[in-house]
């Protein structure tokens, strides 16, 4: 299984997104991580398919697109357009497995990698029984809503919960990655590292990124 470093745009300078996209489209991130906040599901609003939209027209990074939204059913199509590649949403916008069913299939049936991402103090068996249908699980490592937060360790216990359950399956995780924690989380299970704060905040982004690559590689995932 590949590791892969994506890099979130929260972090980014939106004023110059053109040059930011370029500065990681030269490291070995493969992915770009794109954080949608609503202000209703978190307490902090971003950006919507319209900026999607122009991201893709100026990359060709993978468009990781994080959902932190109380209606992902009702946007999912605009993403889709808007050229992301894999959505993904939030389990706690969802009552039961059935819900959880209904979006998933709907991202697959936009012929999009479906993800879903748990909150830290969500546990595993809220979504236990959907795993086999997901291309990703993300599992978030601080509150979502901000970059710049501390890593939660016991979050990060989860994600050897879902390798377990899932050895095929890609598990994220996102909040507090650096080259540390970066560490912890692949040593856990996971492979796939989101890094906002930690990227952006380097003067080198090729430097930061490449240390996030090493940690996945010394856990057996090789980052192309
Ligand atoms: C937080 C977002 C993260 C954020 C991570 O709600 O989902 O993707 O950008 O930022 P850092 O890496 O700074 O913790
Ligand atoms: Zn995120």
């Amino acid at each position: 299984m590949n590791g892969i470093v994506a890099p979130s745009l929260l972090s980014a300078d939106f004023a110059d997104l053109r040059t930011e996209l370029l500065q990681i489209e030269q490291t070995r991130a493969e992915w770009i991580h794109l954080d949608v906040m609503d202000g209703h599901f978190v307490p902090n609003i971003t950006f919507g398919p319209p900026l999607v939209k122009s991201i893709r027209k100026n990359t060709k990074l993978f468009l990781d697109t994080h959902l932190m939204i109380s209606d992902p059913a009702k946007y999912a199509p605009e993403f889709a357009k808007a050229g992301s590649d894999l959505i993904t949403f939030h389990s706690e916008v969802c009552d039961n497995s059935q819900e959880l069913v209904k979006i998933i299939d709907n991202i697959k049936k936009l012929n999009k990698k479906a993800g879903l991402s748990i909150k830290p103090m969500t546990p595993v068996s809220e979504i236990a029984e959907v795993l086999n249908l997901l291309d990703l699980v993300l599992v978030m490592t601080v509150e979502p809503g901000f970059g710049g937060q501390k890593f939660m360790h016991d979050a990060a216990e989860k994600i050897r919960e879902i390798r377990e359950l899932a050895p095929n399956i890609d598990i994220q995780v996102d909040g507090g990655i650096n080259a540390e924690t970066a560490n912890i989380a692949a040593n856990l299970g996971a492979n796939v590292l989101v890094a906002g704060s930690y990227v952006f905040g380097d003067e080198s982004y090729d430097h930061a990124v490449s240390q996030i690559a090493q940690a996945l590689e010394s856990s057996g995932f090789p980052v192309i």
